[in-house]
């Protein structure tokens, strides 16, 4: 396709901001339409003359605040997702705005997150348990038990003492994984560890390979560091550790970031032969591996126990930076999640979390300590397993009454969602927009970097009765 870009060498704007800033006026203007394709980085430099990391940078930039979208040997498209983009959004606070650290969360995302918080959606789409499954009661009970005087100081930057100290049995009972406090960073939910390894393990131009598809595609925190992300090949039992060999000679991969276990949004258990090959293979190219365990000890009712955790295996544990959080298991308004990993890089991003935010609040720490020190936790953990395989079952039921013929899934055997492959796909902006002309969310898999035809339901969220009528419309927006 044809378009017109000037540059201006002696324009007070650098040469990538001025490409940026033209594509994408051309996009919010409808002069580049939704989903058209966008010339080659290689033509558009040999066009203006730069070279072609210019272009490439602006790219970077279009791709971070989800105005365009490149998909793996087919090129780069204006995003199909543009909603209510409008030239009346340039304001002086939109170049502010352009100009900050944080890029948007992806258009499409934004959209059904604004729509979960209208009752009247079924919500097929939000990766958090429905209230009957939070400890409300728990909770309340605990806060009314516990001994004055509640911690309400500045706390300790890395975490409460005593939650380190309560946290590294519990994981050593729970995942088998062996740790002193010292090699545990309190965080707020596993978000603020990937946030923290962002950016102060890794530098603009750093690639990092994560599956394809990942919940980490989601996150516009990698583009605001400058990070790119890479993938690594999955099937239906995730990633393909040898495949990261020769993705490594080509980018120099500085990091792996990876859910073995239940991942989001498949599903997929990595198995333990994989485990240990991805371990040795990070172990020979000296890569180290972010471990995200955020889903992984949501086993259902019934379902075999998965592998150890990477950590928890021999091998390079010194390279493995293991994540966790109490948002699945518990509830993710707690906000509290833990790093594991080698003391001088906890020491690291525990100064970086002071600068941040002085620590987790002590008061959310002292509960959380509590909590996973009672015998409320185990009785607890069992409730929420067993109503979440219940709702799994009700999902999987409805999906086989309605959607058979039309789509293909796995029964995941932990976690929250069904990872569902359509047969004839539709285009997402398009399925979102049925979706919502019906009253029913789900998240389409373009977020997670899937190709096209893939959708993400919870089942966590909703009550029977919302499962099966919220399938039974999504199968009736698959209909000509
Ligand atoms: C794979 C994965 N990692 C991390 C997070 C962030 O979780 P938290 O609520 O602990 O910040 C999520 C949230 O859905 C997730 O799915």
């Amino acid at each position: 396709m044809n378009i017109e870009i000037n540059r201006n060498r002696d324009h007070k704007e650098s040469i990538p901001m001025q490409i940026t800033r033209q594509i994408e006026t051309m996009i919010v203007e409808g002069t580049l339409a939704p989903g058209s394709q966008l010339p080659t980085e290689r033509y558009l430099s040999s066009l203006l003359g730069v070279h072609r990391s210019t272009v490439t940078k602006s790219f970077e930039e279009l791709r971070a605040v989800g105005l365009i979208q490149s998909a793996q040997g087919r090129g780069t498209f204006v995003s199909d997702s543009l909603w209510n983009i409008s030239a009346s959004k340039f304001s002086e606070w939109r170049s502010y705005m352009a100009a900050g650290l944080f890029r948007p969360t992806q258009t499409l995302l934004r959209k059904v997150r604004e729509l979960t918080m209208d009752p009247i959606y079924l919500n097929l789409a939000d990766g958090e348990m429905s209230p009957d499954l939070l400890p409300a009661d728990l909770v309340a009970d605990m806060l009314k038990k516990s001994n004055l005087p509640l911690p309400l100081h500045y706390p300790d930057s890395k975490g409460e003492i005593s939650l380190r100290q309560a946290l590294s049995s519990h994981l050593f009972r729970t995942s088998s994984i062996s740790c002193r406090p010292e090699h545990i960073l309190i965080t707020s939910g596993a978000q603020q560890a990937l946030h923290l390894i962002a950016q102060c393990l890794l530098s603009p131009g750093d690639s990092i390979a994560i599956e394809g598809p990942s919940y980490h595609y989601s996150l516009p925190l990698f583009g605001a560091s400058g990070i790119r992300l890479l993938r690594i090949p999955v099937d239906q039992d995730g990633l393909l550790p040898d495949e990261l060999i020769s993705l490594h000679k080509m980018h120099r991969i500085k990091m792996v970031i990876t859910s073995p276990t239940y991942q989001n949004p498949t599903g997929t258990v990595l198995p333990l032969a994989r485990r240990q090959r991805l371990i040795q293979i990070c172990e020979e190219h000296r890569i180290p591996i972010v471990e995200d365990q955020t889903f992984g000890s949501i086993t259902l009712t019934g379902e075999p126990d998965p592998p150890l955790p990477l950590l928890a295996l021999s091998g390079a544990k010194e390279s493995i930076l293991h994540i966790g959080s109490m948002s699945k298991t518990t509830a993710p308004g707690l906000r509290l999640g833990w790093l594991v990993g080698p003391s001088s890089v906890i020491d690291r991003l525990a100064d970086a979390k002071q600068q941040m935010d002085f620590g987790t609040s002590p008061l959310l720490q002292h509960l959380v300590e509590t909590f996973i020190t009672s015998s409320a936790w185990t009785e607890q953990r069992e409730k929420v397993l067993l109503g979440l395989t219940v709702k799994r079952n009700y999902m999987l039921a409805a999906m086989d009454k309605h959607l058979t013929g039309k789509a293909e899934w796995v029964k995941p055997t932990g976690g929250y969602h069904i990872w569902c492959k359509l047969l004839q796909p539709i285009a997402e902006t398009e399925l979102l927009e049925r979706g919502i002309r019906q009253g029913v969310l789900f998240v389409p898999g373009g977020v997670y970097g899937a190709d096209k035809g893939y959708v993400r339901f919870s089942f966590a969220r909703a009550n029977r009765q919302e499962i099966e009528e919220g399938i039974a419309k999504f199968a009736r927006i698959l209909e000509p």
